[in-house]
C-alpha cells in the first residue's frame, strides 16, 4: 500500500529535530486527525534555506511527507520553497494512498507557516505567500516526535 520511498522516509526520516534561534518556525495542526507538525528554518541573508528541521506528533505518512518536503526545500530560496506543494512531495514519494493525502498537507502548511514567521520577523514580503490559517503556536504543543 505504501511505496518504497514512503517506507524509507518513514523508517529513516531526514531532518528530524529542531533549530535553536531559527529564522522561522511554523506549527500547524491537521483538523482531520488532530496531528501536529512543526518546521524550523535557518535562512541566510540571501534568503536561501540553509537548514531545515521538523518535529511531528503525526502518523507515518506525515513523517514521510515531512521528511521528503524538508529534503526538497533545503538549499532553495524562500521563493522556490513556496513551490514545494504537497502534490510535489507526493510525486517525489511515488504517491500516497488516497486516505493519507490529507497527511501530506501538514508539511506544506508548516512550511508556509514557517516562511510567514520568517517574513514577519524580517519585515519582508514573500510573493504569493498568504497568512497561514492555523499557526497554533508554541504553547499548545507538548508532545515531541
Ligand atoms: Fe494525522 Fe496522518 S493521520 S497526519
Amino acid at each position: 500500500m505504501y511505496s518504497e520511498k514512503v517506507m524509507d522516509h518513514f523508517e529513516h526520516p531526514r531532518n528530524v529535530g529542531e533549530i535553536e534561534g531559527a529564522s522561522g518556525v511554523g506549527t500547524v495542526g491537521n483538523a482531520k486527525c488532530g496531528d501536529i507538525m512543526r518546521i524550523y528554518f535557518d535562512i541566510d541573508d540571501d534568503q536561501i534555506i540553509r537548514d531545515v528541521k521538523f518535529k511531528t506528533f503525526g502518523c507515518g505518512a506525515a513523517v514521510a511527507t515531512s521528511s521528503m518536503a524538508t529534503e526538497l526545500v533545503k538549499g532553495k530560496s524562500v521563493q522556490e520553497a513556496l513551490e514545494v506543494t504537497n502534490k510535489a512531495v507526493m510525486e517525489a514519494l511515488d504517491g500516497l494512498p488516497p486516505v493519507k493525502v490529507h497527511c501530506s498537507l501538514l508539511a506544506e502548511e508548516a512550511i508556509h507557516a514557517a516562511l510567514w514567521d520568517y517574513a514577519q520577523k524580517n519585515g519582508i514580503k514573500i510573493e504569493g505567500l498568504e497568512k497561514p490559517k492555523s499557526d497554533i503556536g508554541e504553547e499548545e504543543v507538548e508532545e515531541e516526535y
